[in-house]
């Protein structure tokens, strides 16, 4: 009996401890205090990929490598969907490399949206600076269940890594806000973009009979995402 229970309670915590072990963010941790990203020094012979970016020599490292500046200035809007994601991740900082996190600014015209998408590779943490935000995501099958909120200046919202989710500005004038992002590149796929604008474009017969609809539907969708 009592061997039996702490077999148990051991096979128990050997359970945990390997959740947690297995519970870091999506972007493996790092093994040294920075890794500033360089272009792979035998860029244009070289059969080497890694996961992530080459490491510049620390000796060579300067503050500017950490720095982006401009952050103030608006993304332009002027666009379909009203929206503009100005996002800083490694490419717009090297370094970056290894460390993670990343961070966007999200602007928004009246009654613009952001439309579905998700982030492949990062938990996304939202902050509204300025306007109002209809906001949400959607979790995986069987449920699909819709987590949704309007938010306000300085109200904080989380979509979890790989969930469909969007913002809506749902306010008369422009809105702002800020996120974080758990991946020093989250990427991103925008779900419409991806379905019917991809290249070469899905066969009418795919998306015909995923989406139960004739196939001038699925022409006209593909003809607004080409
Ligand atoms: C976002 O704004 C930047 C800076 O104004 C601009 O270069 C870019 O084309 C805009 N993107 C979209 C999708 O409108």
């Amino acid at each position: 009996m009592k061997l039996g229970a702490a077999f148990c309670s051991s096979a128990i915590l050997l359970f945990i401890l390997h959740a947690t072990i297995c519970a870091w963010g999506y972007d493996p941790s790092p093994l040294q205090d920075f890794c500033v990203a360089i272009d792979d020094p035998n860029h244009y012979n070289s059969a080497v990929f890694v996961n992530g970016k080459f490491c510049k020599d620390p000796k060579l490292v300067k503050a500017e490598d950490f720095l982006f500046q401009g952050l103030n200035i608006p993304g332009n809007t002027n666009n379909k969907q009203g929206s503009n994601v100005t996002l800083i991740n490694v490419d717009r900082i090297p370094g970056l490399n290894t460390l993670g996190i990343s961070l966007a600014r999200l602007d928004y015209a009246p009654y613009g949206l952001n439309p579905p998408h998700m982030h492949p590779r990062g938990t996304e943490i939202l902050v509204v600076v300025e306007g109002s935000l209809l906001v949400g995501f959607v979790t995986s099958n069987p449920d699909n269940k819709l987590f949704t909120k309007v938010l306000y200046k300085g109200d904080v919202f989380v979509f979890p890594i790989g969930l469909i989710h969007f913002q809506f500005n749902v306010g008369h004038g422009p809105a702002l806000a800020f996120a974080g992002l758990s991946s020093q590149n989250p990427g991103t796929i925008t779900i419409a973009n991806a379905v019917f604008g991809s290249k070469p474009p899905i066969s009418l017969d795919v998306l015909t009979k995923a989406f139960q609809v004739d196939e001038k539907v699925i022409e006209a969708l593909q003809m607004q995402f080409a």
